[in-house]
């Protein structure tokens, strides 16, 4: 290979360069960019190409213009689902099973494959404390241990045991490191994070990541103390391939490396694509840093070619590793696709993912709802399809189940209406006096409210959490008939729901449930199916507690049960510490307790032996959790840590044992080194 394709291979451009071979609209990209046709024609992936007919006929053009015959990669942000949308991934962790996120990896997997991906942009398994920042969505919430757990299983479902398959595609770990702390929850800006908090908290998720073997990893946008991670060296050499030994590809995130500029860490492109190659980013992705300097950087001895050599072989090797050598094509076609997108068994799960993922915050007894009542189906999720959520964008409306649709088709209600209400930038009073209306004709109103799909997600960070005006209009309108209001919460993070929660019978986090969303809250609200979601992100009562997360470090001052009189301690005058609803709450239709917790100790293990039972009348699915706090350490250590958790189903009166054995490694913590610590305490 010339030096030149090579530095074609650690490019990524998007679909539209390679549909336009040969062709005159080809020199207005090319010109912006300021490369080449043959440039194109050895291209090394392929940015966001949709369809198998799509990808066939790339790859197709590709290979008739490539001299050397390498296949390009197809890559993509599968993110919660392909055509068929699971919940978002913040819901996703609300259900506490791992097992749920391998499966729909699996299942996107299959979907992807089927289109012609051969990699995704996922897991996303940045650990996020700030709701303000829209991207919470996409992350499994504020607790390393369970996050890692995600983690794993993701990659797990994404690549399977063997890369070759074809109905598998290669994970992409991002975004190392610690985008999820940009500051303020504004996106795209800068992190100040300590190293032993970023070893502790930050780090663990993308470790497990790459223990779980996944192929690629991307660099996210900010900067981590100081260097942008698309130029951190010590982040991608010395931390991720070193210390962790990860072999795989490392991408760029979008233009980021030309970003590097903005950043102020560059004076100009050239030195851009300098720190990027230095650093370790093997695929620059969205722009042409490297083919346009990489030649004159290698020529006057900056970077040694040996390097590019290296990056362009963790490139084709991901190609081999993913079989494309053999077969460019995998498992893309029209055939694979009739067969898989939407199916059945793949609809089916969604639905029962959606299910687990949704919290029941509060219930004074009205939920499960009575058979036989008339219900008003009232607010923008009423009718409306758009509750795929961020990335739901591979998935359709026209194939997405509304909860009027599906609660109508349940048959349980003798009469179901629905009114829109409001939208979420102003209400419309014709609008609005048809949902009181409704509302009025009704025994019960279900108001189905929340924040727009695309008021969270990437590019969405909000200063103020709370219900869209609009939405809390209609809210107060519908409690003001007096007829009793269950609210189903649709939102991409924890909103301020104090007043919602006070005003309302009973509440439901639905997060954005993607294609089968309508079917689980009707299944929820008619009681065919038990809430049993648990949060994994701390609902915060006021914007001023924020961040707020439940594994914070402990202070000198705190406030504890017998002081909480007193001035001087870390609190504030106008407001509880306390979240509205922590990490780990959520409620069922029964009701557990827990009983006999004893602890024994022998050498480096704990084990922890505690009873639940279901005291309640109906069947139920509880998440027993154990947390620990180390009581004192040579640093400070976090007030509570998640070390295990089970989630058991118990018919009513049934009661099991449980016994958890926590070993060295839950004892065990990330110091400023990196590497983990065990000491000896209470
Ligand atoms: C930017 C996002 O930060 C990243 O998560 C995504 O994978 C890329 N765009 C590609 O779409």
């Amino acid at each position: 290979m010339t030096l030149r394709q090579k530095l074609s291979q650690l490019t990524q451009l998007d679909s539209s360069f390679f549909l336009k071979y040969g062709t005159s609209e080809l020199t207005g990209p090319l010109h912006g960019m300021n490369i080449k046709e043959e440039d194109v024609a050895c291209c090394g992936s392929v940015l966001g190409a949709i369809g198998a007919d799509v990808t066939r006929e790339i790859q197709e053009k590709h290979l008739a213009a490539d001299p050397l015959k390498i296949p390009v990669l197809f890559m993509l942000d599968v993110i919660h689902g392909f055509r068929t949308i699971f919940p978002i991934n913040l819901g996703l962790a609300c259900a506490w099973e791992p097992e749920t996120a391998r499966q729909a990896a699996e299942i996107s997997a299959k979907e992807a494959a089927a289109s012609g991906i051969h990699v995704s942009f996922a897991p996303m398994e940045d650990l996020v404390r700030d709701p303000r920042w829209g991207r919470v969505m996409e992350s499994t919430g504020e607790d390393p241990y369970l996050n890692s757990l995600y983690s794993a299983a993701f990659v797990k479902g994404f690549q399977g045991n063997d890369l070759r398959e074809p109905d598998r595609v290669a994970a992409c770990i991002k975004h190392i490191a610690g985008y999820g702390a940009a500051e303020a929850g504004r996106d795209y800006n800068t992190t100040e994070i300590g190293l032993n908090t970023l070893f502790e908290f930050y780090m663990p998720a993308y470790r497990a990541a790459v223990d779980a073997g996944a192929a690629m990893a991307m660099a996210s946008f900010n900067a981590l103390n100081g260097v942008p991670s698309t130029a951190n060296r010590w982040l991608l050499n010395d931390i991720l391939r070193k210390k962790w030994g990860f072999k795989g590809t490392v991408i760029s995130d979008w233009g980021a490396v030309e970003k590097l500029r903005m950043h102020g860490v560059a004076k100009d492109r050239k030195e851009a694509a300098y720190k990027a190659l230095n650093a370790g980013i093997d695929i620059e992705m969205m722009t042409s840093d490297y083919l346009q300097f990489g030649e004159e950087l290698v020529r006057e001895g900056k970077i040694n070619e040996a390097e590019i050599d290296a990056a362009v072989l963790r490139v084709l090797d991901l190609k081999d590793r993913l079989g494309l050598f053999e077969d460019p094509y995998r498992s893309a076609s029209a055939d694979n696709e009739k067969l898989l997108l939407l199916c059945e068994e793949h609809r089916k799960a969604a639905c029962e993912a959606a299910a687990k993922s949704m919290v029941l915050l509060e219930n004074n007894g009205i939920l499960p709802l009575k058979k036989g009542m008339r219900v008003a189906l009232i607010g923008p999720f009423a009718e409306g399809k758009d509750i795929l959520g961020g990335w739901g964008c591979t998935g359709r409306f026209d194939e997405t189940v509304s909860v009027y649709d599906a609660v109508k088709a349940s048959g349980y209600f003798s009469e179901v209406t629905a009114a829109y209400g409001a939208g979420f930038d102003g209400a419309d009073d014709a609008e609005l006096e048809k949902a009181v209306k409704t509302a009025e004709n009704s025994d019960v109103a279900v108001l189905l409210i929340g924040e727009h799909q695309d008021m969270s997600g990437e590019a969405a960070s909000r200063t103020d959490i709370s219900l869209p005006a609009a939405q809390k209009k209609l809210f107060d309108k519908i409690v003001k008939t007096g007829k009793p209001v269950i609210t189903v919460i649709f939102s991409g993070r924890p909103l301020l729901l104090s007043e919602t929660a006070e005003r309302s019978e009973a509440l439901i986090q639905a997060w954005f449930p993607g294609t089968e969303g309508g079917r689980a809250v009707a299944d929820l609200i008619t009681g065919k199916t038990e809430p049993q979601g648990r949060l994994t992100m701390s609902f915060p009562r006021n914007m001023g507690q924020i961040p707020l997360y439940y594994n914070a470090f402990s202070t000198g001052r705190p406030v504890t049960g017998e002081n909480p009189a007193e001035r001087y301690l870390s609190k504030y005058i106008d407001s509880p510490n306390t979240p509205l609803y922590p990490f780990g709450y959520g409620l069922s239709y029964s009701h557990t307790e827990i009983s006999g917790v004893s602890c024994e100790v022998s050498g480096d293990k704990a084990t922890v032996t505690a009873e639940v039972k279901n005291t309640g009348e109906r069947e139920t699915t509880e998440t027993v959790q154990i947390y620990i706090r180390d009581m004192y350490a040579s640093v400070v250590r976090p007030v509570k840590q998640l070390k295990a958790f089970k989630k058991v189903r118990l018919m009513p009166g049934e009661s099991e044992k449980i016994i958890f054995e926590l070993g060295r490694e839950s004892f065990s913590f990330y110091k400023e080194d990196g590497d983990l610590h065990f000491e000896g305490g209470r």
